[in-house]
């Protein structure tokens, strides 16, 4: 196919077919767009998806079974931090330098190692807000209208950002495109060492955070992400932070953090990459983190 029609509908292939994954896919089949799932098995049964409004949506997703991909131009990864590397590895016979590979997890320290293994291919970084919820393996519930926030990694092709950035901004909309998308991963980054450690250690849904007597380590912990925040040069002050942790305590007051429920279920958290990665960059920058560094062990005794 020319690469400019090619670019015009872009097929995607999205990475399975978990909260968010599943959301997205439900996206865009509404939006008529080209896309399939990549799964461990097919055939796909019945999806049904409850949107944010009650009303309930029945379909049969497209797939296609991971080891055998139908041709991509976009590829989207909504998996865990840890298993972006493996699921690149098992694609890897199928990528080529012309994909375009989207990141959309909590936490950070993947678009380091991606540019390592694959750095001729675009590479999208994304953060989103969105709340989405998997009673069981084909029934999802939209829980919360959130906010999108991405970013290109290096520099791209005008022609290549035209043609793509409308069709993901409609995806899980309102979406921010940013220039420097590093700063709005660290913003995340910090609610997301608070949120989901807190929650998981002492037993919480979300909003028990907002109990005054989490406030000293709640401010504490953001006052050392700033720290290392602003030996990055970002100018950024710990009261932000802090205000932005507490939105999104009461905006999900009542959910269960994802590090909460990976506990519960006994799967792996990603801590190593949320609270690790602040200590790997405070310790890279002579910073000590001590309150994140509590979080980190606690987490990994609990795993
Ligand atoms: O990981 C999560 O659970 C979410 O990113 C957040 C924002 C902390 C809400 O629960």
């Amino acid at each position: 196919m020319q690469v400019k029609s090619r670019l015009k509908f872009p097929t995607l292939a999205i990475v399975g077919k978990g909260a968010i994954g599943g959301l997205m896919g439900f996206k865009c089949h509404q939006l008529g767009y080209n896309y399939q799932h990549l799964v461990k098995t097919q055939p796909q049964p019945l999806f049904k998806v409850t949107d944010i409004t009650g009303v309930s949506h029945s379909f049969t997703p497209n797939a296609s079974v991971i080891t055998q991909p139908n041709p991509f131009d976009l590829l989207i990864l909504p998996v865990k931090a840890y298993q972006v590397m493996s699921v690149l590895e098992q694609l890897a016979p199928f990528i080529e330098p012309h994909h375009i590979i989207m990141l959309l997890h909590n936490g950070m320290g993947t678009i380091e190692q991606v540019k390592e293994k694959l750095p001729n291919n675009p590479l999208i970084a994304a953060t989103t807000s969105y709340g989405a919820f998997k009673p069981d393996a084909n029934t999802l519930l939209e829980t919360g209208l959130g906010q999108t926030h991405l970013g290109w990694i290096g520099s791209v092709d005008i022609t290549l950002k035209q043609a793509i950035e409308p069709i993901l901004s409609a995806l899980l909309p309102p979406s921010h495109w940013h220039q420097d998308i590093a700063l709005a991963l660290w913003k995340k980054l910090a609610i997301n060492s608070v949120i989901n450690p807190l929650t998981a250690i002492h037993n919480l849904k979300n909003g028990e955070l907002a109990d005054i007597k989490y406030n000293a380590n709640i401010s504490n912990i953001c006052l050392e992400i700033s720290t290392v925040m602003r030996a990055l040069d970002y100018s950024i002050d710990s009261t932000e932070l802090i205000k932005n942790v507490q939105q999104v305590i009461s905006a999900t007051a009542n959910n269960y953090s994802s590090m909460h429920q990976d506990l519960k279920f006994k799967r792996h958290t990603e801590i190593e990459f949320i609270n690790g990665y602040v200590i790997s960059k405070a310790t890279e920058l002579n910073i000590k983190v001590p309150h994140n560094q509590r979080l980190l062990e606690q987490i990994r005794q609990l795993e």
